[in-house]
């Protein structure tokens, strides 16, 4: 089965095909550099570029492939969450082609997508602890199959990618922080001591990131405004050693309190083995090595996507569209884009 991937929820226009569950190619037409003008994505120049690139994009697969739209089994599109006049760009797409062709149409929660995204390169197992860390999301969940997830924690405030952004704005780095800070944070000394691990003091696995970014600018405007460095920052070699020990330190905060919560919604699991750990907070270096560890110390395994797979893609898309029709499922062309805050209804249809 060939399945076509449409990724447009934010600032990444993406097409994939997966067939058979792999990936076959992939195109991506980054918006990251227009937005980073502004410090942050703009919404209606977001939809107007995923306009101005979805179609030249599947062209450029389409031919790279020689394949024709015909040859294409089903269409997977990101439904949301997303910026809504974005998700809607990548809808119509669908929809057009679904109409044109025989294909079949399947609308993707692109937050399940992050999390399945785990199943491109490795076997996935079931149940499974899902912890999605990404710049609007922070979230955990229990999989029972990979169309059968609950939510039990959220962020009340900041997403953990937020924080990196946030952060990384008060210490003069380029917009979006996180892969700068990370990078950083190599080159540095973690100071436990420095940064509080927030909101652990309950039995919940809810996440509030909002108080570490308070603590971080405190901590700029007593200890570091006596250094300097060219802002933004954009080269690592750059970067007095301050700054990357303040990054180490915050780096470790943010690790630390999201393995906290995975122990606690492992202690509420005993049973499960795998964790899928997703989103592009979990590009993270540390995070990725500290979940591999604590999941092979427990005798488990923590799965997660490729760096490239951890950001916005539709590989994602492909992939879970895939798994969705391989249950047996798939969406009606009244398949409606969900923005964010809403939540997205279990619509999907029997095939
Ligand atoms: O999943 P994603 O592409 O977008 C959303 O759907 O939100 O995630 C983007 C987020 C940004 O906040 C970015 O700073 C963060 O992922 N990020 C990282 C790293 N690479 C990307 N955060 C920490 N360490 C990284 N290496
Ligand atoms: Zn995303």
């Amino acid at each position: 089965m060939l399945v076509l991937g449409i990724e447009s929820s934010c600032d990444e226009t993406g097409l994939a095909l997966v067939e058979d569950g792999r990936l076959k190619d992939a195109v991506l037409a980054s918006q990251a550099d227009i937005h980073a003008l502004f410090g942050g994505v703009v919404p209606e120049l977001a939809s107007r570029e995923h306009l101005r690139f979805m179609g030249p994009l599947f062209d450029i697969l389409m031919e790279r492939q020689n394949l024709k739209p015909a040859d294409l089994d089903a269409i997977a599109v990101a439904r949301g969450p997303g910026l809504l006049g974005c998700l809607l760009v990548g809808t119509a797409f669908a929809k057009g082609l679904c109409l044109g062709t025989r294909a079949r149409l399947i609308g993707v929660n692109h937050l399940m997508a992050h999390l399945l995204a785990c199943g491109l390169e490795n076997e996935l197992a079931f149940p499974a602890i899902g912890l999605l860390v990404s710049g609007g999301h922070s979230n955990i969940y229990i999989f029972r199959s990979p169309v059968e997830a609950e939510q039990l924690g959220r962020t009340l405030d900041d997403a953990a990618g937020e924080a990196f952004d946030k952060c990384g704005k008060l210490l003069g780095l380029a917009y979006p922080g996180g892969k700068l800070l990370d990078a950083l944070a190599r080159r540095g000394r973690a100071d436990r001591h420095l940064f509080p691990r927030p909101y652990l003091d309950n039995d919940n696995l809810d996440f509030s990131f909002s108080g570490l970014k308070t603590a971080v600018a405190l901590h700029v405007d007593r200890e570091l405004a006596k250094a300097s460095w060219p802002r933004p920052l954009t080269d690592v070699s750059e970067a007095p050693q301050e700054l990357c020990d303040c990054c180490a330190s915050f780096n470790l905060a943010v690790v630390d309190t999201l393995q906290a919560k995975v122990e606690r919604a492992l202690v509420r699991y005993p049973q499960v083995k795998t964790l899928l750990l997703a989103g592009g907070v979990a590009a993270n270096s540390l995070l990725r090595e500290r979940m591999t560890a604590f999941m092979a110390k427990r005798g488990g395994r923590a799965i997660m996507p490729g760096r490239a797979l951890c950001t916005d893609n539709a590989a994602m898309i492909a992939y879970a569209g895939w798994c969705a029709l391989k249950e047996g499922y798939a969406s009606d062309l009244a398949l409606e884009a969900v923005p964010r805050g809403r939540s997205i209804p279990q619509d999907w249809v029997r095939a």
